[in-house]
């Protein structure tokens, strides 16, 4: 069994554990940050920990009314931009904390009035030593280069900081988190069938909305980097504003269709989809009425849409692990790729 594999079966109880370690701190955090009038948070980070913040936009601008900024690390590292952060929170997301313009920045902005926080899976990490302030991810050592664990752990504690900066979403509803994650688990044997279906898949599209947009970024991420599959990602929105034009018979679009706000669209889109011929897995839950897709992938259990990020990422996981292996390719060493991979 692969790495990959191992961490993604892990992850139930990497959840648990993450939250049962930084629940106490959400509190505190929430008692602290509400003395500062945080007007706007930044989140910095890159390749699976920037999905996390992509996810962490949504969630965050939803449920606390606050703006959010995805950071562009080179406006500080390459264009020395001094922006005016003092009424800002920002956030630096890695899962080894090691990303060196993650981590410049977080030195320039700290230095320039913002309250800096990591969120990190190294205690020991550089950039655990340089915020003013560390969230833990407990996921335990990532051993595998494609990162799953460490994304479903960051997306824990981002749940954990809307909820310090006054979201209502509650330590109940968080705390229930990792037996929806143990539940998508069970869907291993039937992703493991399905898999061989795409053996020969080069190119694909991935298609997702609001708070699961971000998936539609980590699973093409997982697919480009575990299967080397040419994927792209799209809202469903701005999928229609032009990339629908590839769409050919047997075109394969994995698309995540939750229960909630995006499951009207994400339903038209499946029709036409069909209409065209294309070759559509869908991601949804049990009991959300769509006609059908090619393959469907249905999660167990009735799971509000705001927390069906994690649950429904892990089938993703399954399906970029299995049809690597599928493919004969070993997604723990992908080519030209290392665990820590700095840029500037
Ligand atoms: C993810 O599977 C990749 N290994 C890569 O994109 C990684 O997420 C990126 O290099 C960021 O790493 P970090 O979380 O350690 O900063």
């Amino acid at each position: 069994m692969s790495r990959m594999m191992e961490e993604i079966r892990e992850q139930p109880k990497a959840l648990r554990r993450t939250f049962d370690a930084e629940r106490e701190h959400a509190a505190d955090f929430k008692k602290f940050i509400s003395r500062r009038s945080i007007r706007l948070i930044v989140l910095v980070a890159r390749g699976t920990s920037d999905n996390a913040a992509l996810f962490g936009r949504y969630l965050l601008e939803i449920t606390t009314g606050i703006p959010v900024s995805l950071c562009a690390p080179s406006v500080h590292t390459l264009y020395g931009a001094r922006l005016d952060l003092r009424q800002a929170l920002v956030i630096g997301i890695s899962q080894s904390g090691e990303g060196t313009d993650i981590n410049f920045v977080l030195k320039k902005v700290r230095s320039e009035g913002a309250y800096t926080v990591a969120v990190t899976n190294e205690a020991k990490s550089p950039m655990a030593r340089i915020a003013d302030e560390t969230f833990l991810v407990r996921a335990g050592k990532q051993r595998s280069v494609a990162a799953t664990k460490t994304y479903t752990g960051q997306l824990l504690v981002l749940y954990l900081l809307a909820s310090a900066l006054g979201s209502e979403i509650s330590f109940d509803d968080i705390s229930e988190i990792a037996d929806h994650a143990r539940e998508a688990l069970h869907l291993a044997p039937e992703i493991q069938g399905m898999v061989e279906r795409y053996r020969y898949m080069r190119q694909s599209a991935v298609v997702a909305r609001g708070v699961n947009y971000a998936n539609a970024f980590e699973l093409s991420l997982k697919l480009m980097e575990t299967c080397y599959v040419v994927a792209e990602r799209f809202s469903s929105a701005d999928f229609l504003h032009g990339p629908i034009a590839m769409i050919e018979r047997d075109f394969p679009v994995i698309l995540f269709a939750p229960p909630g706000k995006t499951l009207l669209g994400q339903r038209a889109l499946i029709e036409r989809l069909n209409r065209l011929r294309a070759e559509t897995v869908a991601i949804t839950s049990a009991g959300v009425r769509l006609r059908e897709a090619t393959r469907m992938i249905r999660v167990p259990g009735k799971i509000p849409e705001i927390f069906t990020p994690i649950p429904y990422i892990i089938p993703g996981q399954l399906f970029a692990a299995h049809l690597a292996e599928v493919k004969g390719f070993d997604p723990d060493r992908p080519r030209s790729l290392k665990i820590v991979t700095q840029t500037l």
